[in-house]
């Protein structure tokens, strides 16, 4: 008799699976408001002419990874897919997870672009090289440090909200009579590869002493007994630059070495920098 019972409870469980992750899977799903309710944000779409901007401030390509942290109808993952690129969505709202996947489907690229139903301060986001923001300024500035984490390199593109004092290498408007009435701001950080610490350069050329703040750098060259201020001090990415003593280098960060080249006047030369200390 037990036995029996707990047959049925069984095959009555397995009876509602399927059920459940089908209603789970199928439409339609309900049209948002704007300004509805979202988990620590309102859903309020990006303008599409704005979305078109923020991809190529971006400069997407093919062989990116787009990750719009809090989706809403797919909109910037589905634009960037029609790209051509691999994208995701991570949004908190079930319908609106539901709403992106049919319209991802309708514009024929479900296969490109893929939606999770998640809290985005619960989510790894670190596969994304560009990473896509319509939050606001203060979850923007719970997610600095993440992304200041990322992959040097990796470019953050917001809708309209900034970094606190993490200043954005680039911002562009859309104009309202290109139709974006609200919200028509969009701001481009690159993720600055950590070059602060000490360096000693090359083929007796000195010693480099290094501060930054995000992507400013500012420090000093000592060499020959003499200590230079270095001006104009920048990383974009792994891509560091700096003048000095009339000098401009440039170079690339590569774990422990900078590589690349000091051209002074019309002359250019290598040049190399291994990091001494921290
Ligand atoms: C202003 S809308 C932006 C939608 C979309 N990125 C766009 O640009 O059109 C913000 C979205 O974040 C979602 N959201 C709010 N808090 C979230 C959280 N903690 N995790 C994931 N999504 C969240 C909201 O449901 C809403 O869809």
């Amino acid at each position: 008799m037990k036995r029996a019972r707990l047959l049925v409870i069984a095959l009555l469980l397995l009876a509602g699976l399927p059920m459940q992750s089908a209603q789970a899977q199928t439409g339609p799903a309900q049209q948002p408001a704007v300004g509805q309710r979202g988990k620590d944000v309102i859903w309020l779409p990006t303008a599409l002419e704005l979305v078109d901007r923020m991809l190529d401030m971006a400069k997407v390509t093919k062989d990116d990874f787009v990750i719009d942290l809090g989706s809403g109808d797919g909109r910037v993952v589905i634009t960037a897919a029609q790209r051509g690129v691999r994208s995701h969505g991570i949004e908190y709202d079930a319908n609106l997870v539901l709403l992106s996947k049919e319209n991802a489907a309708k514009a024929g690229v479900a296969d490109k672009a893929t939606f999770a139903k998640a809290d985005i301060f619960e989510s790894d986001f670190s596969s994304a090289t560009v990473l896509t923001l319509f939050l606001l300024p203060e979850l923007n500035l719970r997610l600095r440090p993440i992304i200041l984490g990322l992959k040097p390199g990796t470019r953050v593109v917001s809708n309209t909200f900034t970094m606190g004092d993490w200043e954005a290498d680039e911002s562009a408007a859309v104009d309202a009579v290109q139709s974006c009435q609200y919200w028509c701001m969009a701001y481009l950080w690159i993720v600055p590869a950590k070059v602060e610490g000490a360096w000693q350069m090359g083929g007796g050329g000195g010693r480099l002493t290094l501060r930054q703040g995000y992507q400013v750098v500012t420090g000093a060259l000592e060499a020959g007994g003499k200590s230079e201020v270095i001006s104009g001090g920048r990383m974009k990415g792994a891509e560091f630059s700096f003048r000095v003593g009339g000098a401009t280098y440039r170079g690339r960060l590569n774990g422990s070495k900078i590589e690349g080249f000091v051209t002074t006047g019309d002359a250019s030369r290598p040049w190399v920098a291994t990091r001494i200390g921290s």
